[in-house]
This record gives C-alpha cells, structure tokens and sequence, in this order.
C-alpha cells in the first residue's frame, strides 16, 4: 500500500473523528422510520422475517425498518455511487468481503442482490453503536476523499456505501448484510434469504 494512501486515510478519519457530525446532503435523504412492516408485533419479537416496500424509494433515499430488534437500513444508491463503489478498494480494510458477514448472494462489489438496493443492519462492527448515514461527497468535517457512506460517531470508523469498512479504523469489519430475498420487484423479506423472487 503506498504512504500517499496510508496518509490520505489518515487525513480522513482524524478529520471525521475530530469533527460533529451534521446533515445529509442534497442527493441522499434519509426517510422517516418505514412504516410498510406487515407480521404483527408478536411475530416480530420471535424474529419473524419483516417486509419492506421499496416502491416508493427513489435513487439516494434510505430507509429504515427493525428486524429482530435491530435497525436495518434499505438505501437506493444512485448510479454515480455504483462506479465509485468499484474505485474505493485501497481505502477499505476488506473490499472483497472475505472475513465480512453477508449472504452468499451478496459476497460482491456492491454487497446486494441487485446493484442499486443496499440493505445493511446498522450497527457499528466496533462496539454497537448506530452509525450515522453520511451520503454527500467532500462535506467539510470528513474531508475532500469522502465518497459518502457511513459514519460512526463514537469513534470515527468510515464505511462506504456498501458499507465496506475503510481501514486504519476502529471497525474491524464491514456491516452486517441481512439475510433477505425479493418476493417482488418492490417487496423485501428481511430474515429470509433465497436471492431474487
Ligand atoms: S462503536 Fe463505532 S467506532 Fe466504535
């Protein structure tokens, strides 16, 4: 790895960690808690499988939905991030996934089923906290490298939009990718894996 990456990561993640973190920028808009979950409260306390409907989702929209207690975030990324996604490799701890937690089905670049929908649980692999959806490139406090992702305000640790975790981070790991499938082309089952419907 060349220094002039060593000291770019650097740069980044002291200018992310010493810095509050603020709003979502003009492309990505983080949508209000979903409301489109269907198994009653009681399944969903056993763990029940929980849809999420993202017909309504337009490019740089995420939003949220709870699976087993857990946050899991459904983003629609514009294609603009989809190539950025392939140019992030030497800033990322594991680009290829390899030691990561994900379905089988998304062991890939863009970590998802299809490219433009990224689901993730979001907590930070560090000590747990909620990581902070961070979209807009270059803001002030994360620096001119910043391609957009995820922030973890706790302690500074950076994910990209596939939520690859970036290395020299406390993070050791990328986010966790649910299991889940398509049971339309607009209609989500998290819980449940089996790829495309
Ligand atoms: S809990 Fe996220 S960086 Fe520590």
């Amino acid at each position: 790895m060349s220094e002039q990456v060593v000291d770019k990561r650097r740069r980044l993640f002291l200018t992310a960690a010493a810095t509050a973190v603020t709003g979502v920028g003009a492309a990505y808009v983080a949508v209000p808690f979903i409301a489109s979950m269907n198994p009653s409260d009681r399944a969903k306390a056993a763990g029940a499988p929980v849809e999420a409907d993202i017909s309504k989702l337009e490019p740089g929209q995420l939003i949220r939905v709870e699976w087993r207690g857990k946050p899991v975030w459904v983003l629609k990324r514009t294609k603009e991030t989809l190539v950025q996604l392939e140019e992030m490799t030497d800033m990322l701890r594991d680009a290829g996934s390899d030691e990561s937690e994900q379905p089988e089905s998304c062991k890939n670049v863009t970590r998802s089923i299809k490219p433009e929908v990224f689901l993730a649980v979001g907590i930070c692999t560090h000590l747990g906290c909620s990581p902070t959806f961070r979209p807009e490139v270059a803001p002030e406090d994360l620096g001119a490298d910043w391609k957009g992702g995820f922030f973890c305000p706790c302690h500074g640790s950076l994910f990209d939009l596939s939520g690859r975790v970036y290395a020299g981070v406390p993070a050791p790991l990328n986010l966790v990718v649910p299991p889940h499938k398509y049971v339309t082309d607009t209609r989500i089952l998290i819980g449940s894996e089996g790829g495309q419907a």
